[in-house]
């Protein structure tokens, strides 16, 4: 079992409803009928998320993967990120979302925002579940936004601590 004690901060109910209207706002912002949507989720963490995204926007929606990395089995960034499994779906001329668990620095985002931008897409905008700005060191615009945390590690809901807990249907802090 893993190590540390949680302590809930955001339901699945309210991870849900929030879902809900970031998927009804999507589905206003690319009507179908116009060019393909893809919704790019940042592996590992952003599975579950890219899941239910996906379920709650009415219209057709392409889904694809990229994956870097940056953080090791502790709580703070090793500082360089390395995209670890590229894009390989031709996303050129289209609509595309990456679809994030959280931005932190920053520094993910950029790494694969900049990744994504250089194969073409028409469109290219950024969903994140959570967003702690307190620890942001590079601008990063983001269009779709769950929910704002303070300076803290959470995990559950796609988001683990050494690969544990992501599983959990809510997300809590973790004291180890
Ligand atoms: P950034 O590059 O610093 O923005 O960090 C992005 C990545 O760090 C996320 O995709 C997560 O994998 C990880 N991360 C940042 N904060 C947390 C947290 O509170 N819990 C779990 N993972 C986190």
């Amino acid at each position: 079992m893993p190590d540390g004690q949680l302590e809930p901060r955001i339901s699945a109910e309210q991870i849900q409803l929030r879902i809900a209207e970031m998927g009804r706002a999507i589905g206003q912002d690319f009507p179908e009928g116009g060019r393909r949507l893809w919704l790019v989720a940042a592996l590992k963490g952003a599975c579950l998320f890219q899941a239910d995204l996906a379920r709650a926007i009415d219209r057709d929606t392409a889904l694809g993967f990229v994956r870097a990395v940056s953080y090791g089995a502790g709580t703070e960034s090793s500082g360089s990120v390395m995209i670890v499994n590229e894009l390989h779906d031709n996303i050129a001329n289209a609509d595309v979302i990456l679809v994030e668990d959280i931005v932190d620095t920053g520094r993910t985002a950029r790494v694969l925002l900049d990744h994504l931008a250089a194969h073409g897409p028409r469109t290219l905008r950024l969903a994140s579940l959570l967003d702690k700005p307190s620890r942001r060191e590079m601008p990063i615009a983001i269009d779709y936004r769950g929910f704002e945390i303070a300076d803290e590690f959470v995990v559950g809901y796609g988001l683990d601590h050494a690969e544990s807990y992501r599983n959990l249907p809510g997300i809590s802090v973790l004291q180890l």
